[in-house]
């Protein structure tokens, strides 16, 4: 008989009754994405004498070091906590071995000088990978047999985030995906009494085709450019735990998973793994889809990117790197 069916109860169950307004939604809302959550990336350039657009990343542009202490006291009025810096190395200065990366008076270093000092309330990330820096792209040292040298890069890695902490940075973020990358570069900071400098490391990172705007903003190789031999493929799961596994046992103060969107389920898995604060990077991939969706009027922009970066937040990030962070900060609180 119905009565005595198990499913019955369920008939009593109205789970509407908790959506009927705006107020008790936001009461019950599991989630909830904040200014404090958001990470700007930052693109430096020393061959733009002005403010440049990218083609690919519309509203982001690449900002010259003259302007960039403005741009870092824009970005803390509008609310936002910390910058991620990106270098736009004048080709004349790449190299095969990228050496570039450890000029202590080098493009990236005087811009981390340059923020501490305009907005001394700003955290100050920036990446640390060869890619800016060499002639071919790749985030290593290229062999004349065409493989991407492991512990000789290691190596520049270091002396490069010896220079970025000595010029001020708060994050040193390793993106490179070589091994033993997070021990070395810990080490090297904590015998160079750099103990306070902290480290992200992108631990999740996919070899992904979603980067390309991002290559495009530095000019840093091809759009098919290969770097499936450290990058992450995309087919598996157990890869990347190990991955963040190791960066936290080797020193990592913050995980990170790259990209966004096609990798919720892998940083929700890590979230189950790790104390410790998870970071979602939301690609220049996601964000020129977004964008030009909105361009052709076949999605509203507030909407879209809000439940974007909340389901980022859903899926465990505590914080989200995003091109999106300064015009979120001005349109979505
Ligand atoms: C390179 C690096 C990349 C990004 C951040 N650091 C590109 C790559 O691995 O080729 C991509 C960021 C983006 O697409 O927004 N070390």
């Amino acid at each position: 008989m119905a009565q005595d069916s198990p499913t019955i109860g369920h008939k009593h169950q109205r789970l509407r009754r908790l959506r009927q307004s705006e107020a008790l939604r936001a009461m019950v809302a599991e989630v909830e994405l904040n200014k404090a959550d958001l990470i700007c990336p930052i693109f430096v350039s020393e061959i733009n004498s002005q403010r440049t657009p990218i083609a690919s990343l519309p509203g982001v542009e690449r900002i010259p070091l003259a302007e960039l202490a403005d741009e870092a006291k824009r970005i803390s009025a509008l609310g936002l906590k910390s910058v991620l810096l990106f270098p736009v190395v004048d080709p004349a200065k790449k190299t095969n071995d990228g050496r570039e990366a450890y000029n202590p008076n080098g493009l990236i270093q005087q811009a981390i000088a340059c923020v501490r000092h305009a907005a001394p309330e700003l955290v100050v990330m920036a990446d640390v990978a060869l890619d800016p820096f060499t002639t071919h792209g790749h985030d290593g040292i290229l062999s004349s047999d065409g493989t991407i040298l492991n512990d000789e890069t290691v190596d520049a890695l270091v002396k490069m985030s010896l220079t970025l902490a000595s010029a001020g940075v708060h994050f040193v973020a390793p993106s490179d995906m070589m091994d033993g990358r997070v021990c070395a570069i810990r080490q090297a900071l904590d015998f160079a009494k750099h103990e306070q400098v902290s480290l992200l490391a992108y631990s999740a990172k996919y070899a992904s085709a979603f980067y390309g705007p991002f290559r495009e903003a530095l000019g840093s190789g091809a759009r098919g450019l290969d770097k499936k031999t450290y990058q992450l493929n995309y087919t598996n799961i157990r890869e990347a735990l190990l991955e963040a596994e190791f960066d936290e046992a080797e020193g990592a103060d913050m995980i990170m998973v790259k990209p966004g969107l096609c990798y919720l389920d892998i940083l929700c898995r890590i979230r189950a793994r790790t104390q410790k604060p998870l970071v979602m990077y939301h690609v220049s991939g996601e964000y020129a889809m977004l964008k030009a969706a909105v361009e052709k009027t076949w999605l509203d922009e507030k909407p879209a990117v809000l439940e974007t970066l909340t389901s980022m937040k859903r899926a465990g990030a505590d914080l989200i790197v995003t091109y999106y962070a300064q015009w979120a900060a001005k349109n979505l609180f």
